[in-house]
């Protein structure tokens, strides 16, 4: 409680009684209960008590790993009765602080529920366990000529239905889309324990309401995704990266339009990073830049293409490379010449966020801006810990605010890597960055969701007549309140 002063444990939520135990232990084997209590042999549940940042931390004593989506039917049912708050779990790669317990609420793990259902190469469509890996997955795919449609950095880890909860939006979504549009159907267990079956393999179906749409993104307070039916796309066979310099912010935009018109249909991902995130990048993981640097660039941007014919592939980017050059709207660059190469360079973007939280602690804000006004909100924020002399060398607490994102999907991320989280940082940077975000008439999450983080600011960037309907909805499919409580709803 001292942890969150700001809320309260809802009482009417019952604490876990050796009963509960009981019943729990005569539906589930060993292997799919871990409990830390009085005569227990578990040491402690930190790894599924605390998030990735390190930054919220619940004090759950029971975590359940269930095999069978029929366990989790009569565990919800059981919870629902008997009024047991849970957080349902995936891999734990959140990055708002809705992944774990606030309180004592039981941690329902989809761990164990981890098998590949079906897959059509007719087709691409995929059915699989919501527990299964995203690296898994895509392998699996990879096998079959295939690839996931989504890519992230938390792929080790991250879990299939976890994505969807989230409706993560990863490195390719400029290409593939969001996963409301490649998700084709979900098998969700409800807080009373009802099985929904709507694992469809169909592109089109209009016979009503979409409800597959109301869990994803859901962050798990509604039901609980055990299945997920989706479609997969074809494995590409070129694949080229290219990481270049720009001297503004202006050229990531100019060099952005050029990509769209010029790249057209083989290009994959557009991602850009400002140079702190670079130098930050370079402390952590020990290398030297992906090109020799004559001088540090304030911008730099990761563009992948991906094909059906290298030839073809290759003389697109190279043309584009240098007109570009040309132009001077890019000053620098390399293309990778083999795989090693290319996983390099795209290392240089996908350890941003582990360089930003290594050294202590990241406050992470994930936005959706208009594009011309993206990178303002990591100036204003630089100005704004400066002014209040909380950014520099130690004892200052704030090592960087580093700007890096999704260009093509207009989706900035703010990291503020800091020596330690604390209030004094925490109250220069909110409610300031969403009472900006929302001026400029963006999202205050663009893709990581609202959590417990963001709990209290859902309403910078949804109308009132919204939040009412978000409430109408969660009171009518979870009455008791029992799924992932004190969250965003
Ligand atoms: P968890 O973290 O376990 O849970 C996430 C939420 O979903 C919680 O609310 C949880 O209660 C709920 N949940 C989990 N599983 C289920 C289920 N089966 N049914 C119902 N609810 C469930 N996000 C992006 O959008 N784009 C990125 O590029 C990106 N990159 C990342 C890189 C790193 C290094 C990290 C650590 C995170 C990144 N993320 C990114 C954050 C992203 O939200 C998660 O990686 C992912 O979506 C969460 O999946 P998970 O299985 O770990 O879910
Ligand atoms: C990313 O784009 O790298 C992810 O959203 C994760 C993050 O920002 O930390
Ligand atoms: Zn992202």
């Amino acid at each position: 409680a001292d942890a969150y002063p700001q809320v309260q444990r809802n009482n009417q939520f019952k604490k876990l009684s050796s009963d509960d135990l009981e019943y729990f232990k005569s539906i589930l084997t060993k292997q799919e209960i871990l409990y830390f209590g009085p005569d227990s042999d578990t040491k402690d549940l930190d790894p599924f008590n605390e998030d990735w940042m390190r930054k919220y931390k619940g004090q759950s004593h029971l975590v359940l790993k269930p095999k069978t989506v029929e366990k989790i039917s009569l565990i919800l049912n059981y919870c629902n009765e008997e009024k047991l708050a849970v957080v349902p779990q995936g891999g734990n790669t959140d990055l708002v602080g809705a992944s774990v317990p606030v309180f004592d609420e039981i941690i329902l793990s989809l761990n164990n529920l981890n098998k590949i259902r079906h897959f059509d190469p007719v087709s691409g469509i995929l059915k699989c366990d919501a527990g299964v890996i995203l690296e898994n997955a895509d392998n699996y795919l990879r096998e079959q000529d295939h690839i996931f449609p989504l890519d992230l950095g938390a792929k080790g880890s991250c879990h299939v239905g976890g994505v969807c909860a989230t409706n993560a939006g990863g490195l390719r979504l400029l290409r593939y889309g969001s996963l409301h549009g490649s998700v084709l159907g979900l098998e969700v267990v409800m807080p009373n324990g009802d099985i929904v079956d709507s694992m469809h393999s169909l592109r089109k179906d209009n016979t009503g309401y979409d409800l597959k749409q109301l869990f994803i993104g859901a962050e798990g307070t509604i039901g609980i995704i055990t299945g997920v039916s989706i479609l997969t796309q074809p494995k590409p066979k070129a694949i080229n990266v290219s990481f270049l310099a720009v001297k503004d912010f202006e050229s990531v935009q100019k060099v952005f339009v050029k990509a769209k018109n010029e790249l057209a249909e083989i290009l994959s991902a557009f991602e850009f990073m400002d140079k702190r995130a670079i130098q930050l990048t370079k402390k952590h993981i020990e290398k030297d830049t992906p090109f020799p640097l004559e001088e540090e660039y304030p911008f730099y941007v990761l563009i992948e293409t991906s094909g059906s014919s290298k030839i073809h592939d290759d003389e697109k980017l190279e043309t584009f490379l240098e007109s570009a050059m040309e132009s001077e709207v890019v000053v620098d660059g390399t293309i990778a010449q083999d795989n090693t190469e290319l996983q390099n360079l795209w290392k240089w973007r996908e350890m941003i966020p582990e360089s930003s939280q290594c050294q202590g602690g990241v406050y992470k804000y994930d936005v959706s801006l208009p594009l011309k006004d993206l990178y303002s909100l990591v100036e204003v924020v630089n100005e704004k810990l400066t002014e209040a002399n909380l950014l520099g060398d130690a004892p200052k607490p704030v090592i960087a605010a580093v700007g890096y994102g999704h260009i093509g999907d207009g989706n900035l991320h703010l990291n503020v890597a800091t020596r330690l989280y604390s209030k004094e940082v925490e109250k220069v940077l909110e409610p300031f960055v969403y009472e900006y975000v929302s001026s400029k008439h963006g999202s205050i999450s663009a893709e990581h969701g609202l959590g417990f983080q963001k709990k209290n600011y859902i309403s910078y960037t949804k109308s009132e007549p919204e939040i009412k309907m978000m409430r109408d909805l969660k009171k009518h499919y979870d009455p008791n309140g029992i799924m992932n409580p004190y969250k965003f709803i």
